[in-house]
């Protein structure tokens, strides 16, 4: 092999890892949030004001009230709530739910990983197929939701039930299909149209999350 083919080689073995890295500039960027955020998350604090509490976030502690019509309570810690995570291509979220609490059938813009920590709930996951994948879970189980699919929670136990939740993303986002198509903007009209849910069904769930909100 001539000296030529061998640098053309290593020139494209190397391209794409020192094109990565020549974007790692920094330790970590917590997100100073008094800035405009653009699509990669939000510019770094002043590294020289960075404290330990910027690392850690307490949001998880104590007990949660469940209040909204899901009989749910999700806390997030995201680049919003937790700076720390500004770049970082990771959040993670507390669930609590009541007894017969659920999380309605959502998806999210990455990949999920649960893990039950009390009570019993039946998570699962709907695949561009339609099938349906589905398993009562019981403390310490753990199962992943790919992203973009529609999944949900529920509980079936007799008590509360607590779970984390990982995503491989600072700001996972989360689409409800209930709450996308009755909660927002959309005219009844067209979302009975696009769902063939009966235009009174749809008034019904309007009426619904008009009283309510959304609970998000
Ligand atoms: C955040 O940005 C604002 C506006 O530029 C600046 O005044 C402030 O000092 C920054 N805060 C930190 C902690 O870097
Ligand atoms: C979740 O629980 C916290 C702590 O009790 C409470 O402040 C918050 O309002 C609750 N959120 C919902 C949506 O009920
Ligand atoms: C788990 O559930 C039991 C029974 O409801 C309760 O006594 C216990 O405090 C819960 N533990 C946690 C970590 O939530
Ligand atoms: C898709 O679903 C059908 C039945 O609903 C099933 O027979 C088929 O095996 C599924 N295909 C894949 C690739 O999972």
């Amino acid at each position: 092999m001539n000296t030529l083919a061998i640098i053309f080689i290593i020139f494209l073995s190397a391209t794409p890892l020192s094109a990565s890295n020549a974007n790692i500039e920094v330790d970590y960027c917590i997100a100073n949030r008094s800035l405009p955020k653009g699509h990669q998350g939000y510019p770094c604090k002043d590294p020289a004001k960075v404290t330990t509490d910027d690392f850690v976030f307490t949001g998880f502690r104590g007990e949660k009230i469940i209040t909204n019509i899901f009989r749910n309570n999700v806390t997030r810690a995201n680049h919003d709530t937790f700076p720390a995570l500004n770049g970082l291509g990771l959040s993670m979220s507390r669930l609590d739910l009541g007894v017969g609490g659920i999380v309605p059938v959502h998806s999210h813009r990455t990949s999920e990983i649960i893990v039950l920590i009390n009570g019993t709930i039946i998570a699962g996951i709907i695949d561009t197929n339609n099938t349906a994948y589905f398993k009562r879970l019981e403390p310490g189980d753990v199962m992943i939701f790919p992203q973009f699919l529609l999944h949900f929670q529920v509980n079936v136990g007799k008590t509360r039930a607590l779970a984390f939740v990982g995503l491989n993303g600072a700001n996972p986002g989360i689409q409800i299909t209930s709450t996308a198509l009755f909660a927002g903007n959309l005219p009844a009209k067209i979302a009975s149209q696009i769902t063939l849910i009966s235009p009174g069904e749809v008034r019904r769930l309007r009426m619904i999350f008009d009283r309510i909100g959304t609970g998000q």
